[in-house]
């Protein structure tokens, strides 16, 4: 575990928000940190306190979606330490979506003092220990200045906003959440489904509109090229915990690697010893085998998937679909443990902010 020096009394007092009913959802704080790229150069970064950007009408992150952005949590530990969650992970995605776009690279020391800061900064603004909830982070990489053609932004601004939230999906802890497969793709096999970048989400809004009108919280993606494979859903990865006793996720060029997903399978190995599978998954074929399913992400934290609409009918997993499963609560509990500093950090994920 990280071990640093509990947090002083000089630090502002929490404002008084009721944490534990905080859904996913904007809550304004104080402080975002800013850079900007001109020239070739990063500006060595400030705390602002605006929260809007006014960027020309011509920006190429408006027009033709030259932009990325990233999300990760910061927790509060037993002790008062605010820990984030394995970010140099969330800084090498946000490099490799940026060359991906032809925007220049956030250095990861950039982005990691871009993250600390905007988080010390609303230090009253991290939901306390025990509370439920956490800091969500955004970093955001954007093509701004004045632009038409089809081409790359001449300047580039790094912003890090932060609000404090509750649970992605509406009720606290393990909620069990459905999915309906979408008849729309997300990605394709070599587009830009493995980044994390808004082009790939706007499209991602009527697919999961279509899914909620029949009753699913979220779409569930196949691949693009035979519609038969499980890619992701709107906003997570999918893990599977096989009736064989494998835990499976699938292996697609199009997914989205997930910090969290990958966190999880390391877990089930280590601390379960179940046997891992990061293979593509016929959906239809297998879906017979599932015994418990996942969707997994910061913001999904752990979310068992108890029922999935497939081809005009729902299958239901562990406990007809309305319970979380035994490997499922399992891992939730690892992981969240960890992230919040409740249990020993062996693989030394959990970062600490210094306050
Ligand atoms: N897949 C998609 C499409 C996502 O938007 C997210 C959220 O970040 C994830 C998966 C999960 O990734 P992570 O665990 O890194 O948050
Ligand atoms: C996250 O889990 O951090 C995400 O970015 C998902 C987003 C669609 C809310």
């Amino acid at each position: 575990m990280t071990t640093s020096m509990a947090p002083q009394t000089h630090l502002p007092e929490k404002k008084a928000l009721n944490w534990a009913e905080l859904g996913f959802s904007y809550q304004p704080t104080e402080y975002r940190f800013r850079a900007i790229h001109k020239d070739g150069h990063w500006s060595e970064g400030e705390l602002i306190t605006s929260d809007m950007i006014s960027v020309h009408e011509g920006a190429p992150a408006l027009h033709y979606a030259q932009q990325c952005f990233e999300g990760l949590k910061a927790q509060t530990a037993p002790d008062g330490r605010v820990l984030l969650f394995r970010p140099t992970l969330n800084a090498e995605r946000m490099r490799q979506a940026a060359g991906r776009l032809l925007m220049p690279e956030v250095p990861e020391a950039l982005f990691i003092r871009g993250v600390e800061e905007a988080v010390r900064a609303n230090y009253a603004w991290i939901p306390p220990h025990g509370s439920g909830a956490s800091l969500y982070i955004r970093p955001m990489l954007i093509g701004v200045g004045q632009n038409l053609g089809l081409k790359t932004a001449k300047e580039f601004e790094f912003r890090v906003f932060v609000s404090p939230v509750g649970p992605y999906y509406k009720s606290a802890g393990l909620a069990v959440i459905s999915l309906a497969v979408s008849d729309l793709d997300r990605a394709a096999p070599s587009g830009t489904g493995n980044y994390k970048i808004g082009a790939n989400y706007a499209g991602g809004l009527l697919a999961t509109r279509m899914a909620q009108d029949l009753g699913a919280n979220e779409a569930l993606f196949l691949d693009a090229r035979e519609r038969r494979y499980i890619d992701e859903a709107g906003s997570a990865n999918i893990v599977v915990a096989m009736k064989d006793g494998r835990f499976v996720t699938p292996a697609s060029t199009a997914v989205l690697p997930s910090v969290t997903r990958r966190s999880i399978m390391t877990l089930a190995e280590q601390e379960m010893g179940l046997t891992i599978e990061h293979r593509a998954i016929d959906l239809r074929a297998e879906i017979a085998n599932f015994e418990e399913v996942a969707a997994c992400g910061t913001a999904a934290v752990i979310s068992p998937v108890g029922r999935i609409y497939v081809d005009g009918q729902w299958h239901r997993f562990y406990g007809n679909g309305e319970l979380a499963g035994p490997v499922m609560q399992k891992l939730y509990g690892l992981l969240v443990g960890i992230q919040r500093g409740e249990l020993t950090d062996k693989n030394n994920w959990t970062h600490n902010v210094s306050l």
